[in-house]
C-alpha cells in the first residue's frame, strides 16, 4: 500500500471529542446507532444527528463511514493506525486556541482509491483523488449481500444478477459479520474480489463504483492483481472499509465526498446512504 502521509491542520473545536478520548470506544459515543433521522433544516450543527423532522420530509440518513480512531486496522499490522491527532497548541498551556494536527495514511479508515494507487502510468499522468468524478461518487447505489462462504469470484458475480445500468454497488461480505474493522490486528483472510471476479465485473456489468467492507477491494491472494483490473481502465472508483453493519440491502442514494488532495492516490471519504 502506498503510504502517502497527509498532514492537515484542523481546529480542535471542530473535532468530535471521541477522536481524542483515550479509551477504546467501539464508535462515536454520542450516536447509539449508525443511522439517524435528519431534517432538511439548515442548522445541522447540533451535537447529535437526531435532529427531528424539521418539516423537510425527514429523509433517512445512514452513515456508512467508520469513525477515525487509533484502533482502526492497517493491512498486515497488529498495531492499528495509532494516534491520528496531536494537540499542537493547547489552551491549557497558554495558547489562545486549541489546535490539532492530523497525521495519517491517505488510505486510513473509510477511503477511496484513485486509479494511480496501483497503476503507475495513471499516477504519473496525475490521475489523483482530485480528478475523481463527483457524479460517480454521488448517485443511486445498490447494497448487496455476497454469499458468506466465498470470495467474490466470477461465479459469485454472475450469481448476484446485478442488472445492467446499475453503476454503483456496495458489496457486504463475511467481513461485516466478523466485524473485522473493529479488530485492531488486521485479518488477511478477509473476503474480497479475486482477479477473475474483478474481470467479470469489468466485462459484464456497468458498475463504475465498487464499495467493500474491509481494507482492500481484492482478497489478499489477489491484492495487487485485483486492484489493477479495476484501476487500469481508469473508469472505476474503489471505496474501501465501508461500515455496512445494520443496513438493509437494497437501493439507496449514495453520497461520497473525498478530500481534494492534489497528488494523492487515495483519500479518506465521508460516505452516507439516504433511503
Ligand atoms: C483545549 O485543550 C485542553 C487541553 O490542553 C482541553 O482540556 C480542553 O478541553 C480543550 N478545550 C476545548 C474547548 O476543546
Ligand atoms: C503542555 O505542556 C506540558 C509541559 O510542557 C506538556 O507536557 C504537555 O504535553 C503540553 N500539553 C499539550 C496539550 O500541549
Ligand atoms: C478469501 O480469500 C482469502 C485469501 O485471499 C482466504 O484466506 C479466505 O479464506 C477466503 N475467504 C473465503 C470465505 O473463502
Amino acid at each position: 500500500m502506498a503510504r502517502l502521509a497527509v498532514v492537515l491542520m484542523i481546529l480542535f473545536a471542530a473535532v468530535p471529542q471521541a477522536l481524542l478520548a483515550a479509551g477504546a470506544q467501539p464508535d462515536h459515543p454520542r450516536l447509539p446507532t449508525c443511522s439517524a433521522t435528519a431534517a432538511a433544516a439548515p442548522d445541522a450543527a447540533a451535537p447529535t444527528q437526531e435532529l427531528g423532522n424539521g418539516g423537510g420530509g425527514g429523509s433517512r440518513i445512514v452513515d456508512i463511514t467508520h469513525a477515525m480512531r487509533p484502533e482502526l486496522p492497517v493491512m498486515g499490522s497488529a498495531a492499528g493506525v495509532g494516534p491520528l491527532l496531536r494537540l499542537k497548541k493547547s489552551m491549557a498551556n497558554g495558547s489562545r486556541s486549541n489546535l490539532s494536527e492530523l497525521r495519517m495514511s491517505a488510505h486510513t479508515g473509510t477511503h477511496v482509491d484513485a486509479p494511480g494507487h496501483m497503476w503507475q502510468r495513471h499516477f504519473d499522468a496525475g490521475f489523483d483523488v482530485d480528478t475523481l468524478d463527483l457524479e460517480l461518487l454521488n448517485g443511486p447505489a445498490l447494497l448487496v449481500d455476497v454469499p458468506r462462504d466465498t470470495n467474490i469470484t466470477a461465479e459469485v458475480m454472475k450469481s448476484l444478477n446485478i442488472p445492467r445500468g446499475v453503476r454503483r454497488v456496495l458489496f457486504r461480505t463475511l467481513n461485516t459479520d466478523k466485524r473485522l474493522m473493529w479488530q485492531k490486528e488486521s485479518d488477511l483472510s478477509f473476503v474480497g474480489f479475486t482477479e477473475g471476479g474483478a474481470q467479470w465485473l469489468v466485462d459484464h456489468t456497468d458498475i463504475k463504483l465498487v464499495g467493500v467492507d474491509y481494507l482492500s477491494v481484492s482478497s489478499y491472494d489477489y491484492l495487487i492483481s485485483g486492484h489493477v483490473v479495476f484501476s487500469k481502465s481508469r473508469e472505476i472508483v474503489i471505496v474501501e472499509s465501508l461500515k455496512l453493519d445494520d443496513v438493509e440491502a437494497g437501493m439507496y442514494m449514495l453520497h461520497c465526498l473525498p478530500l481534494r488532495l492534489v497528488g494523492a492516490e487515495g483519500s479518506p471519504v465521508r460516505c452516507i446512504l439516504i433511503k
